[in-house]
């Protein structure tokens, strides 16, 4: 039977390709300026404090085996992806406590500003989120695909430890003190470290402002570390931050093509958004044995991959983001605080999708309508 092929006229699409027409000068993006932070506690509290970061102080390959206390990881529960409260919550509390509007166009998490950037070049991701337009700010949250509710469920034994081996590097690799204060391998707070019970409620987050063309943005960030810090706390600590990451040493040519193909752009997606300067990877054989580590600068990335066949282009991106939040900002035009517009990527070489949905998944809590209000 012949489908009706009548376009839905509550669907606006956005096409990705050809993404020739994002190979032109860069949209510019604003060096990102922290305007707070908050962290969660083991119970998952969240605080808005000034209690520290940790600090990196690199990770002694010799105590490299990932594994080791997986059977006493605190794993955070979660069913799905989290929402912006924390995010909201913490942007109120600039505002009662000095006053400051709040002014953005975008408010979401970076996770989700990662995933749109890294788009033109995704293939088997796709992913989905959900917007509210409310006193002129787009908030968006992440919903979980069928994709990934698949995953999640069917994850492997092997799947689980690996996802440890990512939180065990984090651990192994920073300290509650300032690297210059550490005077000798035997200092009692790298044994400490080594043998301290892995808790991935424990997260800490930035939040900053930033532009890409005339899009303001306003993100939250878990961040990992600091590094280069000698006391006092930084006033400004985005040039400090450091992201952490675990990776499959590289044996042979198809390796390094999986790693700058489908790795280093999501690794410089993640830390290109909130500023970060230096990645710091901890490469493992397959059964997580830390083997080596290796730094690099985030504005290097690009370059590294740069004319390199079947590779992506960083201002190919950041041009396609610029535009599709413009194009977003004039199809999201119903203001109200019930309802939500569902954005996807469902395959690739495909349209971005948005779909408005009357009294459904509003993006915000009830306790954040007066103070984001007029
Ligand atoms: P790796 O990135 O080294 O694998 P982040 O690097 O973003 O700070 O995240 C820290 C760790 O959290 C990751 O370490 C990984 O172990 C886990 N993690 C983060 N996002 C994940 C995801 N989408 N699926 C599975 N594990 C994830
Ligand atoms: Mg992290
Ligand atoms: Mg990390």
């Amino acid at each position: 039977m012949e489908q009706n092929i009548r376009p839905d006229p509550n669907i606006y699409k956005f096409p990705i390709h050809p993404l020739k027409r994002f190979n032109k000068k860069s949209a510019e993006y604003k060096q990102p300026v922290e305007i707070t932070s908050f962290r969660y506690d083991e119970n998952r509290q969240m605080h808005i404090d000034d209690r520290e970061l940790r600090y990196y102080y690199p990770a002694n390959l010799e105590d490299g085996n990932l594994s080791v206390g997986y059977e006493n990881f605190i794993q955070r529960e979660s069913e799905g992806p989290e929402t912006i409260h924390p995010l909201l919550d913490a942007l109120i509390h600039i505002k009662e406590t000095r006053g400051d509007s709040i002014k953005a166009d975008i408010i979401s998490w970076r996770g989700i500003f990662t995933k749109m950037l890294c788009t033109p070049y995704n293939r088997n991701e796709p992913w989905e989120f959900g917007a509210t337009l409310y006193n002129n700010k787009i908030f968006i949250e992440e919903h979980e695909t069928e994709q990934a509710r698949l995953n999640r469920e069917r994850s492997t034994p092997k799947s689980k430890l690996m996802v440890y081996w990512g939180y065990k590097f984090e651990a192994l690799s920073t300290i509650g003190v300032p690297a210059t204060e550490i005077k000798s391998q035997d200092d009692p707070r790298l044994l400490e470290r080594k043998n301290s019970i892995v808790n991935n409620n424990i997260q800490y987050c930035s939040v900053s402002k930033t532009s890409l063309g005339k899009n303001r943005l306003i993100m939250g960030a878990d961040v990992d570390c600091l590094i280069d810090v000698k006391p006092p706390y930084p006033e400004n600590p985005i040039n400090k931050y450091i992201e952490l990451k675990t990776s499959k040493i590289l044996k042979n040519e198809r390796d390094t093509f999986v790693f700058e193909r489908y790795k280093l752009i999501k690794f410089w997606a993640q830390s290109f958004l909130i500023g970060i300067p230096k990645i710091i990877i901890g490469f493992r054989d397959d059964d997580g044995n830390l083997c080596s580590l290796k730094e690099i600068k985030t504005l290097e990335i690009p370059r590294m991959v740069r004319g390199k066949d079947k590779m992506w282009d960083a201002v190919t991106c950041l041009n396609f983001l610029n535009e599709f939040f413009e194009w977003l900002r004039g199809v999201i035009k119903i203001e109200d605080a019930n309802s939500s517009y569902i954005i996807s990527f469902k395959e690739p070489y495909q349209e971005i999708e948005v779909a408005f949905c009357h009294n459904k998944n509003p993006v915000l809590a009830d306790r954040h309508l007066k103070p984001f209000g007029k």
